[in-house]
């Protein structure tokens, strides 16, 4: 969507806190044993409570609330009987909706004991997505968010997922501009005042593409490699990106 008026992005602040308040609740409420349906149990509660309802669910049938992917899972992990154990790399992405606006987030976590490795791929992820959204701004190339990531990648010997764009939100999980790239492309599109995107980057230390696992929804590493995913809902404005998925 393209904001206009003050009241869509008070509207899209506020779904934006309940996604970011959800996944940081239920990154803290993992613990070792307790199974990923569990988890996103505790997320389904969080946002029933605060009036929101789950995207992927809604928009897609999903088969949960949220989206909980681990170690070899990279992404639309479906929540159910894996149990969490001690050193397990966690992705939680939480997307609802609430009186019509839709925000969409997403982080990594690691599951006490940390592997340094893995430290710094998380510190590094983070590190992506900021560089991705410090190139969004009114009249800015669409291009620049996955140059900006690419190069920073590359220079620090990592490798990008490149068909898992990033993309439009705001009055529907997915819309326009979809698949915006965060990785380096000649994408000739440009950014515009008062629109709605997200900035997910997945950074890696080996993989390339995403594949779809025999459930239809789980995606997988090829090559195989951990692979970390950050993800805010950001609002192109005269001065850069503002960020609405913060817990406020
Ligand atoms: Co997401
Ligand atoms: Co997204």
């Amino acid at each position: 969507m393209t904001i206009t008026h003050q009241d869509d992005l008070d509207s899209l602040r506020h779904i934006g806190a309940i996604v970011a308040r959800t996944m940081q609740a239920m990154a803290k409420a993992m613990e070792p044993g307790m199974t990923t349906r569990e988890l996103d149990g505790i997320g389904r509660t969080l946002l029933e409570r605060e009036g929101a309802t789950p995207a992927p669910e809604a928009t897609y049938d999903f088969p949960g609330a949220t989206c909980i992917s681990v170690n070899e899972e990279i992404a639309h992990g479906i929540p159910g009987d894996r149990i969490l154990k001690a050193g397990d790399l966690v992705n939680i992405d939480v997307s609802a909706s609430k009186a019509g606006y839709f925000a969409d987030t997403g982080a990594s976590f690691r599951m006490a004991p940390v592997r340094p490795s893995l430290d710094r791929l998380c510190r590094d992820g983070k590190r992506a997505m900021q560089i991705g959204i410090a190139q969004v701004g009114h009249g800015k190339p669409l291009a620049g968010i996955g140059n900006a990531v690419g190069r920073f990648a590359q220079a620090n010997g990592y490798t990008l997922i490149r068909n898992l764009a990033s993309h439009g939100v705001g009055r529907a999980l997915h819309e326009d501009p979809e698949e915006v790239p965060t990785w380096p492309t000649q994408d000739r599109r440009r950014i515009h005042r008062g629109l709605v995107l997200t900035v997910e980057p997945f950074l890696s230390k080996g993989g390339i593409w995403a594949t779809e696992g025999d459930d239809g929804w789980t995606l997988y590493s090829k090559p195989a490699a951990p692979v970390v995913q950050y993800e805010h809902t950001v609002v192109a404005t005269d001065r850069g990106a503002v960020i609405v998925t913060l817990p406020g």
